[in-house]
């Protein structure tokens, strides 16, 4: 099941995941328990090993979101993007997910390979969410359609900024 496409509508913000130099984005919640990662044997192994819970984790970022539920940590996303808008979460804060979603990220994350994901319970991070150019690359090549990019929602960033700050 792909990222919910009025996913701004249909969730609340839960969290305000913030960059070292000012910028930040949204989270959006709940998150999903039927999402792509739920039946992933990769994902699902990835968690096992670690004596991580697996646990729904809703969506990072507005304009640019990805449906960390629907992320299976492919990578496809972090190579094809020309302005290097995300990195691996893990590569920065080896903490469980569910703990970023008030984090802050100095944006020091691998953000080129797909082999830089530690393991499959990593999530593609748009840290710098604000750069993106519209391409659209990474929503063409995402496996599990966990990217939503949608300048409309720049809007929404806004307006959210201005009332949940
Ligand atoms: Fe990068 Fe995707 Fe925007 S590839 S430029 S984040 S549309
Ligand atoms: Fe995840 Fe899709 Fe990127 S599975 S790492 S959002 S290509
Ligand atoms: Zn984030």
């Amino acid at each position: 099941m792909p990222i919910d496409s009025e996913f701004p509508k249909n969730h609340k913000v839960v969290g305000k995941h913030k960059h070292e130099d000012g910028r930040f984005h949204f989270v959006w919640g709940p998150g999903r328990s039927d999402a792509e990662t739920s039946s992933n044997e990769q994902v699902q192994e990835a968690y096992k090993s670690r004596g991580e819970e697996y646990v729904p984790l809703g969506v990072h970022g507005t304009f640019v979101g990805v449906d960390w539920d629907s992320c299976i940590a492919d990578g496809a996303c972090i190579e094809a993007c020309p302005v290097q808008v995300f990195q691996w979460y893990r590569s920065e804060h080896d903490i469980p997910a569910v703990q970023m979603v008030n984090a802050t990220s100095a944006g020091i994350g691998e953000n080129h390979s797909r082999e830089g994901r530690k393991d499959y319970t990593d999530k593609s991070d748009p840290v710098r969410e604000s750069d993106c150019i519209w391409c659209m690359a990474c929503v063409t090549v995402c496996p599990t359609q966990a990217i939503k990019v949608d300048e409309a929602n720049l809007d929404v960033h806004k307006k959210t900024a201005e009332t949940a700050g």
